[in-house]
């Protein structure tokens, strides 16, 4: 994902920001660029490729200022690229600008400023803003920043430079974060903490809306409004020590957290929210070789393998396309109908699970196309698979997986558009699921706020032994995940089930003693859901049901519920395992459980 680095202040801006192009490269990027004031100019040099190779191509002579800007690149808007990279110029080269996010009404914005006869170099929504500011700058970068929130829609994150203020960067932030390091007669911008270690003492989080003026010996800070502010800085020192968990008490509970911006850049990165169009061209498989595709095969393992069968099921309801999860170890070389007609989808947070990566030597030996639906393009997996759909969900370090999960499951859902796209297209569709997909990170994050509704949960059922999880459709799956959640990190025994195989065996467990999670949110689902949940309750067994805001009969049938926002059924699931990620969190803490290591397990299972 991008990330940002400014630096202004006595020391040589350059090395800074090489520093902190490479702090931010665990994000995963494909581009990156620099831009320092030198002689009345900003000296930008960008191009794609990683820092290693960039970085020595960058003479120290030319580029010798003390401001400057650096960025790394994620392709959304345009493929990696010189031109694309940032930082975009605006104006006449006046203004340097480097972003994080998506600007939603770029198109818009785009001709209006060409209909001024404003030419644009890149094909990027980034250089959008490098127009926008240079045009409205008139000496006050306040009243220019300004211009940015005023005009742009979506989330973003900038920084930039402009020719006639040599020792001033300009911080804007909404949505995408963004930070202003202080340290001694020097000072930042970060979008990450991390970027900032060894250079800042002090460090300010910029609020929704908020504008940071950095100098040398100054930050002032303002509202959307131009109001000045007065924010407290944090001590570096205290933050340092808890750097990667972001103020959390673990890591598992800081990767939930991420899930709202996470999910945002992955899909506004593959679909154009406003229009519906998917940017996949980075994939292989044509419209015409999706069309001769008889199947395809999911293979993962754990977490992976759940987000396989949400991606089968999504494939055959949505795209009509025959489509199967198979645990990766089952894929065995020799034991699988293979060919070229046969499309092997990999599932895998690590890129390393030795399993899944035979089941794709299975695949090749079989003829079949493979795709990876990776985080980690550069992995044994990536470099395996003819395309790699990076998930860029950034450095997951929880052993239970909860971030990954939730961008697989967004990943396999523009595969499934995809497929729709090629196999059986439909307009109207695609702006229902777009409007959807548009609402769903404020939806996880309403989610992430009750927490309190998982802990009086926790509170009830942390001494249970044995819990069942139910579920059905696209929902099935998202059982078997809260299952391994809390089995994973709180050590209580816990199964996953389609709902509709309770009859068949498992309800001989239903007891006062044995707690039932039952998923009732989606529409075609709902009532059948609830069925089996009267038949629980018959049986004395506790209900917790995951519903709908507003639900009232299912309020009355369970004993407790766990509330979501209502959204389209088919993403739905990407939604309701949130609440059963925090109660298996808030079950592991009551319990005193290692929550970010649980026994016995590790994070990449690199062995068979
Ligand atoms: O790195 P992978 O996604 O291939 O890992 C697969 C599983 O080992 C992993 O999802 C595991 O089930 C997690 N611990 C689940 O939280």
């Amino acid at each position: 994902m991008c990330g940002i680095i400014g630096y202004t202040g006595r020391s040589q801006a350059l090395p800074v920001l090489i520093q902190g192009i490479r702090l931010l490269s665990y994000r995963g990027y494909d581009s990156a660029g620099v831009s320092v004031w030198r002689d009345g100019e900003l000296r930008v040099r960008k191009d794609k490729g990683r820092i290693e190779e960039l970085a020595p191509r960058w003479d120290p002579e030319e580029l010798a200022g003390t401001t400057g800007v650096g960025h790394t690149r994620w392709a959304t808007h345009g493929a990696p690229s010189q031109p694309n990279a940032h930082p975009q110029a605006g104006g006449a080269g006046e203004v340097a600008l480097v972003h994080n996010g998506i600007v939603e009404n770029d198109l818009a914005l785009r001709e209006e400023l060409e209909a001024e006869g404003v030419r644009f170099s890149s094909e990027t929504d980034t250089e959008v803003l490098a127009h926008l500011y240079a045009r409205a700058f008139r000496g006050d970068p306040v009243a220019a920043a300004r211009e940015l929130l005023r005009r742009g829609r979506g989330a973003f994150a900038v920084a930039v430079q402009h020719r006639s203020l040599p020792d001033t960067l300009v911080a804007v932030r909404r949505g995408s974060p963004l930070l202003v390091g202080l340290g001694v007669r020097e000072n930042l911008v970060a979008s990450d903490l991390r970027a900032l270690v060894g250079r800042a003492d002090r460090v300010l989080v910029l609020g929704e809306d908020e504008i940071a003026v950095v100098r040398p010996e100054s930050v002032e800070v303002y509202d959307a409004a131009g109001r000045a502010l007065e924010p407290t800085a944090r001590p570096m020192a205290g933050i340092e020590q808890d750097l990667g968990k972001g103020g959390h008490a673990h890591y598992m509970l800081k990767e939930m957290h991420e899930q709202p911006e996470r999910l945002y850049e992955l899909l506004a990165g593959r679909l154009d929210l406003a229009r519906g169009r998917l940017r996949l061209d980075d994939l292989p498989l044509s419209d015409r070789e999706w069309r001769g595709l008889s199947r395809v095969d999911l293979v993962g393992c754990g977490t992976a393998y759940h987000a396989c069968w949400y991606g089968a099921r999504f494939l055959e309801v949505a795209a009509g396309m025959p489509a199967r999860a198979v645990m990766a170890h089952e894929y065995e070389r020799g034991s699988v109908p293979l060919g070229p007609d046969v499309l092997v989808v990999a599932v895998s947070q690590s890129g390393e699970t030795m399993d899944t990566k035979l089941a794709v030597e299975a695949a090749r030996a079989g003829q079949a196309r493979t795709l990876g639906v990776l985080n980690q393009r550069e992995s044994v997996i990536g470099r395996l698979v003819e395309g790699v759909f990076d998930m860029h969900a950034g450095l997951e370090v929880g052993v239970a997986s909860t971030k990954a999960y939730t961008s697989m499951l967004a990943a396999l859902l523009i595969l499934g558009l995809r497929a729709c796209g090629a196999r059986q297209p439909d307009a109207g569709r695609m702006t229902e699921l777009a409007d959807a997909l548009r609402a769903l990170p404020d939806h996880v994050r309403t989610a992430l706020a009750r927490g309190a509704e998982a802990q009086a949960v926790a509170r009830d059922i942390h001494r249970a032994s044995t819990m069942l999880y139910l579920g059905r459709g696209l929902d099935a799956p998202t059982a078997l995940e809260g299952a391994l959640k809390m089995k994973e990190i709180s050590y209580i025994h816990a199964e996953g089930y389609p709902a509709g195989e309770m009859k068949h065996g498992p309800i001989a467990l239903v007891s006062k003693e044995v707690p039932v999670v039952a998923l009732a949110t989606q529409g075609p689902w709902r009532d059948r859901m609830l069925a089996n949940v009267r038949e629980v309750r018959a049986r004395d067994g506790e209900v917790i049901l995951v519903a709908n805001d507003g639900d009232a009969e299912a309020g009355r049938l369970a004993d407790f519920v766990l509330r979501v926002p209502a959204t389209h059924p088919w993403v739905a699931p990407l939604l309701n395992v949130v609440p059963l990620q925090l109660l298996a969190y808030e079950t592991a803490k009551r319990r005193g459980c290692d929550i970010d290591q649980p026994r016995n397990l590790a994070k990449t299972v690199t062995v068979q």
